[in-house]
């Protein structure tokens, strides 16, 4: 008897990031290559929802490898809490449904820390899915690494250098606010990369005091210019400690009541807020009398064509995605390893966040080079 021709469906969920068309692509060549069908849903978990469909061959794989974003589009929305007509459903039987109606032997889900629990979700459902890690964050764990970091990593220390002439010739301290949620790789590889003087992470709360006494002695010694790199996620030890007080407080939560105060001061917290990084400004211009910018890098750090090494790392991640589909093993995230990749189950990878140990060796650099970490 013929075997049944494998079918696959491919989503991209959370926020882009560079490299996402490669993966498409590595995932697509390869399944092809095994003689699979590839079927496109649009717009993350929604576009299952609502079968949206882009069908993926040759022609529609091809030129993408460059192309920044996602051919597919893109949405955070969950299959188990979806806005559908201003109401909150759970999408998971609709999803279930229609994954048995197109037909797939597997879905492959394309995203960062969210799609991971996402995904889980549907495996725990029934349905065969496989994962790839991307974000700019570097966040996801268990891989080494995740596509999408490596371009925006050239991006912001681009913007490093950039700055560091302006600031100079000014006298100047400029702030540069990096993405990165509530890790610090991205600030900590730009920082260093792009030889800022201060570099301040979610993972190391600091004192402003520290920062303003490190370039009040960089002016002593005359230069009296500074670069502060700042993660979205940093945080002063005053507002570390509120945070970890609410978070305990939501955990303890009972009611439903006590459960929307504790959110609430949470939101009030928010630490990717960018008026921490303006506070911090301020504070640093009062403290050390020189005069203070600020810049936030933002979406441009998502934007455009990946670099050579995300390229290289998503087509590998992909392309051994379709090996896996090809050997039905499901349930797993595929991370990188080394020079190679590895299947992780989805268990072991959702719900989990990889941020900087404070001991990691970029931060020991950091320090040896003479950057204030702010604490
Ligand atoms: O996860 C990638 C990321 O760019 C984070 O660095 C940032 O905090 C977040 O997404 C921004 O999300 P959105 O695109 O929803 O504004």
């Amino acid at each position: 008897m013929a075997k049944k021709i494998k079918r696959i469906g491919i989503l991209t969920a959370g926020g882009d990031s560079p490299g996402l068309n490669a993966a498409i692509r590595g995932v697509g060549k390869t399944a092809l290559h095994y003689g699979m069908e590839i079927v496109g849903f649009r717009d993350g978990f929604r576009g299952l929802v609502e079968n949206r469909r882009l069908k993926l061959d040759k022609s529609t794989l091809a030129g993408i490898l460059t192309v920044g974003g996602t051919i597919l589009g893109t949405s955070r929305d969950k299959p188990h809490r979806m806005v559908i007509d201003g109401h909150t459903r759970n999408m998971t039987d609709v999803i279930k449904a229609n994954y048995k109606k197109w037909g797939l032997d597997c879905i492959v889900c394309l995203g960062g820390g969210g799609t991971q629990k996402n995904a889980l979700r549907l495996h725990q459902a029934g349905l065969n899915v496989i994962t790839l890690p991307k974000t700019i964050d570097n966040d996801v764990a268990m891989t080494d690494s995740t596509f999408g970091f490596a371009t925006a990593l050239d991006i912001a220390t681009e913007t490093l250098d950039r700055l560091h002439s302006t600031a100079h010739s000014h006298h100047r301290i400029i702030v540069a606010e990096i993405m990165g949620h509530r890790a610090g790789w991205l600030t900590l590889g730009a920082g260093i990369a792009g030889g800022a003087d201060v570099i301040l992470i979610p993972e190391i709360p600091y004192d402003v005091m520290k920062i303003a006494e490190a370039i009040r002695r960089r002016s002593r010694s005359g230069t009296n210019f500074s670069i502060v790199a700042v993660a979205e996620g940093a945080m002063s030890r005053d507002d570390a400690r509120a945070l970890n007080a609410a978070e305990k407080k939501l955990e303890r939560a009972r009611t439903l009541h006590d459960k929307k105060e504790a959110k609430s001061e949470l939101a009030a917290l928010d630490v990717r807020h960018a008026g921490n990084t303006m506070r911090l400004a301020k504070q640093l211009e009062e403290l050390t009398h020189l005069e203070s910018r600020v810049t936030i890098l933002g979406y441009v750090q998502r934007g455009g064509t990946p670099c050579s090494a995300d390229r290289v790392l998503a087509t590998r991640l992909g392309s051994a995605c379709a090996d896996l589909i090809h050997e039905e093993h499901y349930g797993v995230m595929v991370a990188a390893r080394g020079d190679g990749t590895e299947p992780v189950p989805l268990e072991k990878v959702a719900g989990k966040r990889k941020v900087v140990p404070p001991d990691h060796s970029w931060v020991k650099t950091a320090r040896r080079v003479g950057t204030c970490l702010g604490d």
